[in-house]
């Protein structure tokens, strides 16, 4: 295996794969497939844009004929695939671009994958398509006790950890798919579409799914990098609801971690889900933020707190989402590596630090960049 298309690694995660696997496998090309949308950025690869096992391709995943004829030239054994419109808010505007991008452009990609390396001498042998989704194709959870103990509670999960829970339920691998939003929705279907091509036509799949992120170069449209940027200016945080929403956290780069792994040592035609038993609700973790940012920016305790406004709830808001990644722990033996409480330092400073990637990034300046670079050849 020594030359991947990463597709989506200007993005978020994308980003902290791509860095991971140019650091630790020199030995291989690394291909980064983007089409550089408004979440894609490559600001976010600047320390390693330069390195002889690296090279940056824009394109529409959805560009079929571009796709195969990439995977062609530059003898690609194994695709790693992240690219997706990936926020939920933006799903509910405007579910076309989701359907496209999420649906079509995975099948592009599995189809691609399929006539090229049918056309080898090898076949599948030594190939893999991994694709990266979400815990939100399962639904939402509901915040339950058997005995009606108030959550949040602690629980054993099957690996016999124990961990604060918010409901006795957890997403396991064999549960049924019940998405509720378009972006879930589309995910889905992706999935559904790549296990679809392996019990169909023997394409060497996997397929994992993760809980939400967390972590440096994460696009200030989703919690955590919005609300530290507002509480830094001072601007008022839209707390969907109640906020009393759960969701599960995991900083980005044992997610990338996880990828490494699972692309080396996952079983074909498996699917894994990756979490580190992280649940936290809303309004908590906007506590946690303020309280962080205020600390390190020398303000009173509490100074922020104001800033919290109820606003209208998300249509079709999930609940909650909390993962059982025993499996994934037990098979291949991955753990997370950092607590919640470092994790959210180590992030919040990273924002606070790196306001010259914020403001370009709210401004829209690195697009204009970009737009003008691609112009000009
Ligand atoms: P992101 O929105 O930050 O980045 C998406 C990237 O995909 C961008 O670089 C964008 O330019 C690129 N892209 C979008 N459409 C494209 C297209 N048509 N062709 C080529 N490139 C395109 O997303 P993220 O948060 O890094 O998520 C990456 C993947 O991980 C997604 O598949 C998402 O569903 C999944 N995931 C995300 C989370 C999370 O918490 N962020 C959790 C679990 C799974
Ligand atoms: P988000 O980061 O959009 O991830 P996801 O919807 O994929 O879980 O949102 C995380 C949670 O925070 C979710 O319950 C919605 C809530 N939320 C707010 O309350 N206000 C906001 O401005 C945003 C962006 C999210």
């Amino acid at each position: 295996m020594n030359s991947i298309i990463i597709t989506g690694g200007a993005g978020f995660i994308g980003s902290h794969v791509v860095r991971l696997f140019v650091n630790k496998y020199p030995e291989y090309k690394i291909i980064n497939l983007d089409k550089l949308t408004y979440a894609g950025n490559l600001a976010n690869l600047k320390d390693i844009e330069d390195r002889p096992n690296y090279k940056f391709v824009r394109m529409d995943i959805c560009d079929f004929e571009g796709v195969l004829k990439l995977m062609q030239d530059e003898h690609v054994d194994g695709i790693i695939h992240l690219a997706a419109e990936s926020h939920v808010d933006r799903s509910i505007k405007d579910p076309f671009t989701f359907a496209q991008t999420n649906v079509m452009g995975t099948l592009s990609l599995l189809q691609a994958a399929k006539l090229y390396w049918e056309s080898l001498p090898e076949g599948y042998e030594g190939k893999r398509f991994y694709h990266i989704s979400t815990d939100e194709v399962y639904g939402a959870l509901a915040m339950t006790h058997p005995e009606g103990i108030e959550p949040p509670f602690t629980t054993k999960a099957s690996s016999g950890k124990h961990h604060l829970a918010y409901g006795e339920k957890f997403f396991t691998e064999d549960l049924k798919y019940q998405p509720h939003s378009p972006y879930s929705a589309a995910k889905a279907s992706s999935d559904h579409f790549v296990r679809a091509f392996h019990d169909t036509y023997g394409l060497p799949t996997v397929v994992t799914n993760c809980s939400n992120n967390y972590g440096p170069y994460q696009f200030p449209e989703k919690l955590i990098p919005l609300f530290i940027n507002n509480i830094r200016h001072r601007k008022p945080l839209p707390v969907y609801g109640k906020g009393e929403n759960v969701r599960d956290w995991l900083y980005v780069e044992d997610h990338a971690r996880a990828i490494d792994l699972i692309f080396h040592e996952g079983k074909i035609a498996e699917t894994y889900n990756i979490g580190g038993f992280n649940e936290w609700k809303n309004i908590d973790i906007i506590h946690v933020l303020i309280n962080t940012v205020d600390r390190i920016l020398g303000r009173p305790e509490g100074a922020d707190l104001d800033l919290i406004t109820y606003v209208t709830d998300r249509a079709g808001h999930d609940l909650r989402y909390a993962i059982d990644s025993s499996k994934l722990q037990r098979e291949l033996g991955w753990e997370p590596s950092l607590q919640f409480e470092e994790g959210i330092e180590k992030t919040v400073r990273w924002y606070l630090d790196n306001q010259a990637w914020m403001d370009n990034v709210t401004s829209g300046d690195y697009q204009r960049y970009y737009e003008d670079m691609y112009a000009k050849r």
